[in-house]
């Protein structure tokens, strides 16, 4: 049975463009359940905000930054991938208890294409750069493909505690050595914030000498081609933007709510480049 009422919540959540992605979806099924909405939710009162929301009927929430620890905490049951990610990005507080799960992984892999996991990432040598709260849903993800994933961060030490909580036996990869290992990895994705602002370059790799099967991936949708993907495409290299990532991990949200398959249409991939 679909859930029916359903929003995100953050702070701030204005920049969001999940209402968009999930009105899309319950308007083409013709579902008829509340819109979706986005909450504005102070982390510093964030418990009481959520019985509220709940008290008033939501039976879904997606939960975007700076709320998914937040929400870890506050769920009574967590899926295994949010234990390990000590992460919650969709909450279903439609029985009595509060289910948190965490669907960035998972958004992440349903991005790929079979052939690129096949030939770039199971049993290949894979590079992320970042270790935010992105980045951990990536790098398990990858983990969990059975690629051998290095990771690099502007900060070493956020990098090795990451490494260390999701129990990946690899030292976090120097600015020094990093275009080594670039040119001897099959995938590379760039989880950092960098390139997102205008007029900013992603200029932490040389893509020089990398090699011509590598497949480049950037978590940023917006702009459509960052200045890391820029860099890809001309060195003729396959690559990707966030924008299917954004939509799986909702479509798995959807999922869990309303327990019905949606996917991205070229409909919807057009909506949202033209927000
Ligand atoms: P998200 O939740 O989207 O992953 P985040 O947790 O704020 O965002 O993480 C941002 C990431 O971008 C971090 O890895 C950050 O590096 P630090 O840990 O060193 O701060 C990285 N980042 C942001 N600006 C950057 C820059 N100018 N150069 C390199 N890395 C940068």
């Amino acid at each position: 049975m679909a859930t029916d009422k359903t929003a995100v919540i953050g702070f701030p959540v204005d920049h969001s463009l999940s209402p968009v992605i999930h009105n899309h979806w319950i308007n083409a099924l013709g579902l008829n359940i509340k819109p979706y909405e986005k909450i504005s939710v102070d982390p510093s009162t964030f418990n009481e905000q959520i019985n509220n929301l709940k008290a008033e009927g939501y039976g879904g929430l997606n939960v975007t930054v700076p709320l998914k620890e937040l929400a870890f905490n506050i769920s009574d049951e967590t899926s295994g991938v949010s234990k390990k990610l000590k992460s919650v990005n969709t909450l279903s507080l439609s029985s009595g208890k509060i289910n948190g799960d965490n669907t960035d992984a998972v958004g992440f892999i349903n991005s790929l294409d079979k052939k690129t996991i096949e030939e770039n990432i199971t049993n290949k040598k894979t590079l992320v750069l970042g270790a935010g709260g992105s980045a951990r849903s990536v790098v398990h993800a990858l983990n969990e493909l059975g690629s051998q994933v290095r990771l690099y961060n502007r900060t070493p030490e956020k990098a090795a505690i990451l490494l260390n909580d999701l129990s990946i036996n690899s030292s976090p990869v120097g600015i020094e050595e990093i275009d080594d290992y670039a040119n001897s990895s099959s995938f590379i994705v760039n989880t950092t914030s960098l390139g997102q602002k205008a007029g900013e370059h992603n200029n932490i790799l040389s893509f020089e000498n990398i090699e011509t099967e590598t497949f480049i991936y950037d978590l940023i949708y917006n702009p459509k081609r960052s200045s890391f993907l820029e860099q890809a495409e001309t060195k003729g290299l396959k690559f990707q933007n966030g924008l299917r990532m954004l939509i799986e991990q909702a479509a798995s949200s959807f999922q869990i709510w309303h327990e019905i398959k949606v996917d991205a249409s070229n409909e919807l991939i057009s909506l949202l480049e033209n927000v």
